[in-house]
C-alpha cells in the first residue's frame, strides 16, 4: 500500500517523480525516497516521514538524471524509518528498486540470500527483491527480473533501474496497481492516474504477471513467459483540474462539493425515456439468480448495505451483504446461481479482490462497482459498472460513496425492471433530480458546521437509525471517527434499550437519522429515551411533525425513501468534516490510514 513513480526520458526525472509522489502521498506517508541515475551512478535520497521531509532534503542535494524512480511508503514490514524507506539498492549500488505490495515468502528468500553471504540493510520484504535480482543477474536485467518474479510470492508493482543497463527501467505488476504513461519525450509509470495527468493522458494498463521495459522513446511489453506482447494505449478522460484542490482548503471539502456534479455524471446516459439502461449488463439473464451477495470494505461496505436493502425491496431477491475480510472465511453460499457484487472505489482493496477471486472460483457471476478505471477488481470481474466520481484524493471517502449509492440504486431498479417488477416513473424522475437536491443541501453547509461545535470536545458520539437509515448512520459514525478521532458508534435505534443506552449521560451527543416514513416515528421515540437521560440530539429527518425537545433538527427533502441514503450522506460528511477542522486534524490524511488498502 505504497505509491511508486518512474521516469525514463529525455528531460530531468526529478520533477515528474516528485509531482507524482505528491499525488500519491495519500497511499502512505511513512517515508519517501527517490533514486536517479546521475553520471552512471545511482544516487538515492530518502527519509522517514512525509514527502515534505524529502522535499527539504532535496533542497541541499539536488538530484539530476534522465532516469529515476520514486516511492512513498505505508509501512507493512519494518517500522517507518530511514533505513526501511525505498528505493532499496543492492550492496554495490548497481540496482535500485521501488516496490508496492507484500512479498509473502520474503523470510525464506531472505534466509537463502543470507546463506549466500548477502547482508540486509532494512527490515522490509522489498529489499529481498533487489538482492535476489543481484544474485540472479547474468548480464540481462529483464531475464533476471523474470527469474525473480518466478520466485516471489505475494503482490507487487515494481520499478527497477540499474547502472548496468542505464537507458531503461523495468516495471512489473501482480495484484498491485501500476499504470504506464507516454509523454512526448518520456515513458513514465505510477501507481495511479492522477500522478500521470500533469504529463499525459495516454496510458497503458499492465495485467498481472506482465512486465514492460521503458526507454526514452519506446516501450516493450512482455508476458509472464518473457514473450513480447503488443498493447495499445488508452486515453484517460480525467482532467488535471480534477486532481487539484480547486481553491478549497482540503481535498475532502472539494470532493464533498463535487457531489452534485459526479452524481449527475454517474447518472448520465443511464436513464432513457424513464427506463434505466445499463448497457454493460445487457447480456445478463437476471432470472437465473437465486441470491445476490454484496461484498466490500469500509465505506464501500456501507454503500453495499444500502444497495442490498434497496435491491431486496424493489426486486424481491434474497440478498446477503458481507465485509470482504470475513466473506472468504465464512464459507459463503455461492454457486452458478449467485450474482456477487464487489464494491470498491480504488478497485485494488486486497480483501475485496480476494473475495472476488473466491466467488469466481465458485462459479458465481461477478460484477464490480468500481471508480478507478482499469483497476484490478474492475478487470477481474465478469462485468463492471464504473462510478464516475473522478479521482478521490482525500483518504476519507465522500463522493465515491454517494456515487456508489447512486449506481447501486440504479442497479437495483434495473434488475427490478428486468424481472418485470413495477418501477414507478416517479422514482426515476426523482433519481434525476438528486444532483439538484444535493446541491441544495450543500447550501446549508453553515448549519452542519454549527452542529460540529457540539461534537468537538466530545470523546464519544452515538449515531442511531433504523432500516436503511442504519446503513447511513454506520457511515456517519465511520466518517466522524476517521477524520476527527471522536469515538463514534452506530446503533439500530431499536437496540438502544438493550444495552447501549447505559452509556448515555448528561451532555452525550446523539445523531439520529429518521428518513424512512414507516419507521421514523419509532426512531423519534428512541430519541426521547436518550433526551430523558440528558442527551443532546442532532436529528436529520423528513418527518415534519414537531419533535419535542430537539433543538437541532435538519429537514431533508421528502424524496422516495430508497433514495434517502444519498441525501443524508451530505450532512453526515459535513458534520464529520467540520468537527475535524475545529479540532485541527489533518482532514485529508487521517493518522494510521491509507487510501488504498492493498494488504489483508
Ligand atoms: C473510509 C474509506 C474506507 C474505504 C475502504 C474500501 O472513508 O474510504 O473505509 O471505503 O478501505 O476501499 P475501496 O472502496 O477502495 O475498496
Amino acid at each position: 500500500m505504497c505509491g511508486i513513480t518512474a521516469y525514463c526520458g529525455k528531460g530531468e526525472a526529478l520533477p515528474f517523480l516528485m509531482q507524482g509522489l505528491s499525488k500519491l502521498e495519500y497511499r502512505g506517508y511513512d517515508s519517501a525516497g527517490i533514486t536517479t541515475l546521475e553520471n552512471s551512478q545511482l544516487v538515492t535520497i530518502k527519509c522517514k516521514g512525509r514527502l515534505e521531509n524529502l522535499e527539504n532534503k532535496l533542497k541541499s542535494h539536488q538530484l539530476h538524471g534522465h532516469v529515476g524512480i520514486g516511492h512513498t511508503r505505508w509501512a507493512t514490514h519494518g517500522i517507518p524509518s530511514n533505513l526501511n524507506s525505498h528505493p532499496h539498492t543492492n550492496q554495490d549500488e548497481t540496482i535500485a528498486l521501488v516496490h508496492n505490495g507484500i512479498i509473502e515468502n520474503y523470510r525464506e528468500l531472505k534466509d537463502e540470500l543470507i546463506k549466500k553471504g548477502y547482508q540486509f540493510q532494512s527490515d522490509t520484504d522489498s529489499e529481498v527483491v533487489v538482492l535476489l535480482l543481484d544474485s540472479l543477474y547474468e548480464g540481462d536485467l529483464l531475464a533476471a527480473t523474470q527469474k525473480v518474479l518466478k520466485q516471489i510470492k505475494g503482490s507487487y508493482a515494481l520499478c527497477i533501474l540499474s547502472t548496468l543497463e542505464p537507458d531503461h527501467i523495468i516495471v512489473a505488476k501482480k495484484d498491485s496497481p501500476l499504470i504506464i504513461g507516454k509523454t512526448n519525450d518520456a515513458y513514465v509509470a505510477a501507481s495511479d492516474i492522477p500522478a500521470l495527468l500533469e504529463y499525459t493522458k495516454d496510458v497503458y494498463f499492465l495485467n498481472d504477471y506482465e512486465m514492460a521495459v521503458l526507454s526514452c522513446d519506446h516501450i516493450d511489453f512482455y508476458n509472464h513467459d518473457g514473450q513480447k506482447i503488443e498493447k495499445t494505449s488508452t486515453t484517460i478522460p480525467y482532467d488535471l483540474e480534477a486532481a487539484k484542490k480547486d481553491g478549497y482548503d482540503t481535498f475532502m471539502l472539494k470532493e464533498i462539493h463535487e457531489q452534485p456534479h459526479v452524481i449527475a455524471e454517474t447518472l448520465r446516459g443511464r436513464i432513457h425515456q424513464q427506463h434505466i439502461v445499463l448497457d454493460e449488463l445487457k447480456d445478463i439473464d437476471f432470472s437465473k439468480f437465486n441470491k445476490v451477495y454484496f461484498v466490500a470494505c469500509g465505506t464501500a461496505y456501507h454503500a453495499s448495505l444500502c444497495g442490498a436493502h434497496v435491491l431486496k425491496k424493489v426486486a424481491h431477491l434474497p440478498v446477503l451483504s458481507e465485509v470482504a475480510s470475513e466473506f472468504r472465511y465464512n464459507d459463503p453460499l455461492i454457486d452458478e446461481k449467485t450474482l456477487a457484487i464487489f464494491v470498491s472505489q480504488s478497485g485494488e482493496t486486497a480483501d475485496t479482490l480476494a473475495a472476488l477471486r473466491l466467488a469466481k472460483e465458485k462459479k458465481a457471476t461477478t460484477l464490480a462497482v468500481a471508480n478507478v478505471l482499469g483497476s484490478t477488481i474492475s478487470r477481474d470481474a465478469d462485468y463492471v459498472l464504473y462510478t464516475c466520481a473522478g479521482p478521490e484524493i482525500a483518504v476519507a471517502s465522500t463522493k465515491a460513496y454517494t456515487t456508489q449509492l447512486v449506481l447501486l440504486i440504479l442497479l437495483a431498479y434495473y434488475i427490478a425492471q428486468n424481472l418485470n417488477q413495477d418501477v414507478h416513473d416517479d422514482v426515476i424522475k426523482q433519481l434525476q433530480l438528486i444532483p439538484q437536491y444535493v446541491d441544495n443541501i450543500l447550501k446549508d453547509e453553515p448549519v452542519f458546521a454549527q452542529y460540529a461545535h457540539m461534537l468537538k470536545d466530545m470523546h464519544d458520539a452515538y449515531f442511531i437509525g433504523r432500516n436503511l437509515d442504519y446503513a447511513s448512520v454506520l457511515e456517519g459514525a465511520l466518517k466522524l471517527k476517521e477524520v476527527s478521532y471522536v469515538h463514534a458508534d452506530a446503533y439500530v435505534a431499536g437496540e438502544l434499550k438493550h444495552g447501549p443506552i447505559a452509556l448515555i449521560e448528561d451532555g452525550s451527543v446523539v445523531i439520529a437519522v429518521a428518513t424512512q416514513p414507516h419507521i421514523a416515528q419509532k426512531t423519534i421515540s428512541n430519541i426521547q429515551e436518550t433526551i430523558a437521560r440528558g442527551a443532546r440530539v442532532i436529528l436529520l429527518t423528513t418527518h415534519h411533525e414537531e419533535v419535542k425537545n430537539v433543538q437541532n433538527t435538519y429537514y431533508l427533502p421528502d424524496v422516495e425513501p430508497t433514495l434517502q441514503a444519498i441525501l443524508v450522506a451530505i450532512p453526515l460528511q459535513l458534520i464529520a468534516y467540520y468537527t475535524a477542522c475545529l479540532k485541527g486534524c489533518d482532514v485529508d490524511k487521517p493518522r494510521n490510514l491509507a487510501k488504498s488498502v492493498t494488504v489483508e
